[in-house]
């Protein structure tokens, strides 16, 4: 039997039937059935903006897959440089094309040095380092002007190299003058996450060395950060890439997105929130508090999972691996409160609010030596893959600009009247 749905418009007594696809209705069969009738779906809570193939997500049972691989397999066996791999063409690389894939991000990791010079030490000594990162971001795009040829498959390789790449050099080096140290180069004998810490923490020791164990951690969550389907800030590259911006247009205004303390910034949430608390003697009060409605628990509840976020499950794995090198992050206890006692509290399990990825990664970070405010640096450096893949798929697409309806609430017409007659 076809699948669709019949509607009856109660105005004039005439019945529609309107064909189901994939679980939903087509834009283009609803309005030639039912012209001018449409959503109202602020949020997109049920709005499906395109069809991709780079991430299953089943909020429900709590199953995440990077192009159909369990993202618990990838974290335990894969490297955040495969991954990104596997997210823009689709498969897993065989040895070579590893090898030249690592060879060429490693070989881009430089970044101008009038960008570094001119354009980020021109920011206020205290400039926030997302601010600075999303700033950086759009200015590559005045660096690279070949990046506007987004259909020549050459250049638009090169540029993903190059996001991939430089992300972790442009958000080190804004790290380097926020607390004023003198910017450190890339050094190309490091892995992708060890050279990140080397940018970060490098003094004048010949060759940063980063504990192993804290720069797996950290690849880790590069991991589970790579990411996540049609979240805020992948939309926001969509609909940026969907006016055919350049790359670095199109991913600055991801990172804006991802800036937000709703999405990216959650984590640095997470921090000030268990800070604020200060003491497992606390958390009553504090969740009494969110459930009068002041204020919300960060780290917790989720727009798609309605159960643990599988990537939460990963990354108490490996609080436990880093805080064994670093000693335990002294908010843990106050952390694992709080969870428990949000578990076991009607207000949050009839909503169905769980940890998501947020609730731990802050603290592991900060366990690490990030300080907070390099937090959504930290994600946005991952993120930048999964961006880029789902710009390389919209572009594949026949895909239309990004332009949804209103519904219109403002003054029906009226007429101006000069300034002195008001
Ligand atoms: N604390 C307390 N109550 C909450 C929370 C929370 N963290 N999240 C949702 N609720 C309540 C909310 O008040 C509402 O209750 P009611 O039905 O009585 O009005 C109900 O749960 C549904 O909330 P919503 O705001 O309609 O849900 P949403 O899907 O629009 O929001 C969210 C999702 C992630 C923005 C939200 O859960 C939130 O603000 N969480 C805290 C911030 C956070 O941890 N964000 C990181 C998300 S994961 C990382 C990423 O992918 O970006």
């Amino acid at each position: 039997m076809p699948e669709s749905i019949t509607i009856t418009d109660n105005r004039n007594g005439q019945t529609v039937e309107i064909p189901i696809e994939n679980g939903g209705v087509a834009a283009s069969a609803w309005s030639k059935l039912l012209p001018g009738i449409w959503f109202y779906d602020p949020g997109f809570t049920s709005t499906a903006a395109c069809e991709s193939g780079v991430t299953f997500l089943d909020g429900e049972a709590g199953i995440l897959r990077y192009r159909g691989y369990p993202i618990e397999e990838l974290a335990e066996r894969s490297s955040y440089l495969e991954v990104a791999y596997l997210l823009l063409k689709g498969e897993l690389p065989t040895p070579a094309q590893f090898e030249e894939w690592r060879r060429e991000i490693t070989h881009h990791t430089f970044i101008h040095e009038n960008l570094r010079k001119r354009f980020l030490e021109g920011f206020h000594y205290d400039a926030h380092p997302m601010g600075m990162l999303v700033s950086a971001v759009a200015a590559l795009s005045t660096f690279y002007p070949e990046a506007k040829n987004i259909f020549d498959p050459e250049s638009r390789e090169k540029q993903i190299i190059r996001l991939i790449a430089k992300m972790p050099t442009l958000a080190a080096a804004a790290h380097r003058f926020y607390v004023g140290m003198p910017f450190v180069y890339p050094d190309n004998s490091l892995g992708f996450a060890a050279n990140f810490l080397s940018m970060m923490w490098k003094i004048a020791e010949p060759r940063f060395d980063a504990n192993p164990a804290l720069a797996h951690a950290l690849d880790v969550l590069f991991i589970l950060h790579a990411d996540h389907e049609q979240n805020c800030s992948t939309t926001a590259m969509r609909v940026v890439g969907s006016s055919h911006a350049d790359p670095y247009s199109a991913c600055a205004a991801a990172c804006s997105a991802l800036y937000g303390p709703r999405h990216g910034g959650a984590n640095e949430a997470v921090i000030r929130m268990l800070t604020d608390i200060g003491s497992i003697d606390h958390v009553d009060d504090f969740v009494a508090a969110v459930k009068r409605g002041e204020g919300r628990l960060q780290g917790f509840g989720h727009r798609v999972y309605k159960n643990y976020d599988p990537r939460a499950r990963i990354i108490n794995r490996t609080a436990d691996e880093v805080f064994e090198v670093t000693g335990k992050n002294p908010l843990l206890d106050i952390a694992l409160k709080l969870e428990e006692r949000a578990l076991s509290d009607e207000y949050f399990t009839s909503r169905r609010l769980y940890p998501n990825v947020d609730f731990y990664s802050g603290l592991i970070y900060q366990a690490i030596g990030f300080p907070i405010d390099m937090f959504p640096a930290l994600f946005a450096i991952p993120r930048t893959s999964g961006w880029l893949a789902h710009w390389v798929e919209l572009l594949d697409q026949e895909s239309k600009i990004a332009r949804p309806r209103q519904l219109y609430a403002g003054e029906a017409e009226r007429h101006y009247t000069p300034i002195g007659d008001r």
